[in-house]
């Protein structure tokens, strides 16, 4: 066990209508330290029964909810994100425990993850319907903005705190109340967010978290059951599809925030230095595994050579290892399989004809730890060129024109995040309007922010998070039409 200040931070049961709850058959699963593969929890093994459960303690919560003043739901905003920056640090720990990234990135999550808390804590009192000029004389029109309802929020390992943080502060503001599921993985964030939430003094029902290995069996229940109005995933485009498909029976509304294939190009008149220090932030952020993550690398032929050697050079300096010392920049990627996964993007690769600039190797029997790689003479032949690699490998492709590079980096179904490095500004707004993304960094490579609307086009979803934009994907319009005004 790691040492916590608030020792009640640390919960392995379900949580449903402000109840620590078990699986109705006592099953319980295993939650491994992604470094070491150490049991650091037993965790509740619920399914479909008891998701049906929570989804009914949320519908009649949501009853009362919904007609709860914004400010008050505002309050409780506030206080929940009062007790996450309180906190903070043991907050911190249970991420790096059970998610393996280097504990300083940790911390950055539970900021990040409150900062969507305090933000639509704000956003909670600003959901303004309309008066519209109505059709005819005796004719007066308004729009009303109302919660969704009870919404079903599933979430990934890659982000165990803000993922659910991003979703539940908007879903609360909105007026909504809601069952989440959190990735098999990494349930204790999940779990310590629900034990605040009840600090803080949400009434019962409003927050309600499934745990369970079978992720698939409570997804299934979440997107058929009619009760359940909304589905928000984020995670990768194949379940992304399937759970579209889940909820077309109930014609549910759904916002999907799904894997990415993002491109980074570098022109020849970009700054190196700084190139290179936003392909490191973009490229080995989380050990490579965001969906915003760069996937692929297209410098200009001109800086070509130059960028692989600094790039190469400061790529070597990483440190690699355990989350909780404190020089290590990139932790052990999720679990075995993701490690295979990677492996088979390089040997394909390399058996392609790409050359090892670094890295390549697994550090470590048992531990999940792969040095961060570089890889030169890459082609649009390789798997890494079309999909998601989700770890820390960066293939660095060579390229002539921009007209060339717009076509290269749209050439793939997905189109979350992009970034660019250039100082020509008519170039600048040329190649950000060209490329078909939701998010387009330019002349930096971390893009993701409480303040800006983050989602995607083409098969990486839609519906927008955090930001204005945030709010609506919680909120249904209904438009009053009165007749007879004299
Ligand atoms: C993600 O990888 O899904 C989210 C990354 C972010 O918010 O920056």
């Amino acid at each position: 066990m790691i040492a916590l200040l608030n020792k009640n931070l640390y919960q392995t049961k379900s949580f449903i209508n402000n109840e620590w709850v078990e699986a109705a058959n006592k099953q319980t699963y295993k939650v491994l330290n992604p470094y070491d593969h150490a049991v650091i929890a037993q965790i509740a093994n619920l399914g479909a029964t008891e998701t049906r459960q929570a989804i009914e303690a949320a519908e009649k919560a949501q009853q009362q909810w919904k007609k709860v003043a914004a400010h008050e739901r505002a309050n409780l905003l506030k206080k929940l994100f009062a007790l996450l920056l309180e906190n903070a640090d043991d907050l911190a720990k249970i991420l790096t425990w059970e998610q393996g990234k280097p504990l300083a990135e940790a911390k950055g999550e539970i900021i990040y993850g409150a900062s969507f808390i305090e933000w639509f804590a704000e956003e909670a009192r600003r959901i303004y319907g309309d008066v519209i000029p109505a059709h005819g004389q005796d004719k007066r029109i308004i729009t009303l903005k109302q919660p969704i309802g009870v919404v079903g929020i599933i979430t990934p390992w890659n982000f165990p705190n803000a993922m659910i943080t991003r979703k539940l502060g908007a879903a609360l503001a909105a007026g909504c109340t809601v069952v989440i599921k959190p990735a098999g993985n990494t349930p204790l964030s999940a779990l310590s967010i629900a034990y605040l939430a009840q600090k803080a003094g949400f009434p019962a029902g409003v927050i309600n978290v499934i745990t369970s290995e079978n992720s698939s069996e409570i997804g299934k229940e979440l997107c058929a059951n009619p009760s359940v109005r909304k589905i928000l995933f984020t995670g990768s485009t194949p379940v992304g599809k399937i759970l579209i498909k889940q909820c077309a029976d109930t014609v549910k509304k759904v916002s999907m925030e799904l894997g990415g294939n993002a491109p980074f190009i570098v022109f020849n008149d970009a700054d190196i230095d700084s190139a290179v220090e936003g392909a490191i932030m973009s490229k080995f952020r989380n050990a490579g595994q965001t969906c915003v993550c760069t996937n692929r690398i297209y410098v200009q032929s001109g800086i070509y050579d130059a960028f692989v050697t600094q790039f190469s050079a400061a790529v070597a300096k990483l440190k690699v290892g355990n989350g909780f010392e404190s020089d290590t920049i990139i932790g052990p990627v999720i679990d075995t399989k993701a490690l295979t996964n990677i492996q088979h993007f390089i040997d394909d690769a390399l058996s392609k004809g790409a050359c090892l600039m670094q890295g390549g190797a697994i550090l470590k029997p048992n531990s999940n730890l792969l040095s961060p790689t570089i890889l030169s003479n890459v082609s649009e032949d390789m798997l890494l060129a079309k999909e998601e690699i989700f770890g820390p490998v960066a293939p660095i492709f060579k390229f002539e024109t921009e007209a060339e590079v717009i076509a290269l980096a749209n050439n793939t179904e997905y189109g979350l995040a992009s970034y660019f490095y250039g100082q020509n500004i008519n170039q600048i707004w040329r190649v950000a309007e060209a490329l078909e993304y939701g998010m387009v960094g330019i002349n930096t490579g971390m893009i993701s922010t409480t303040v800006a609307p983050f989602g995607g086009i083409k098969q990486s979803g839609n519906g927008r998070e955090g930001s204005k934009y945030g709010i609506e994907d919680y909120i249904e319009i209904k438009y009053l039409c009165f007749g007879g005004i004299e």
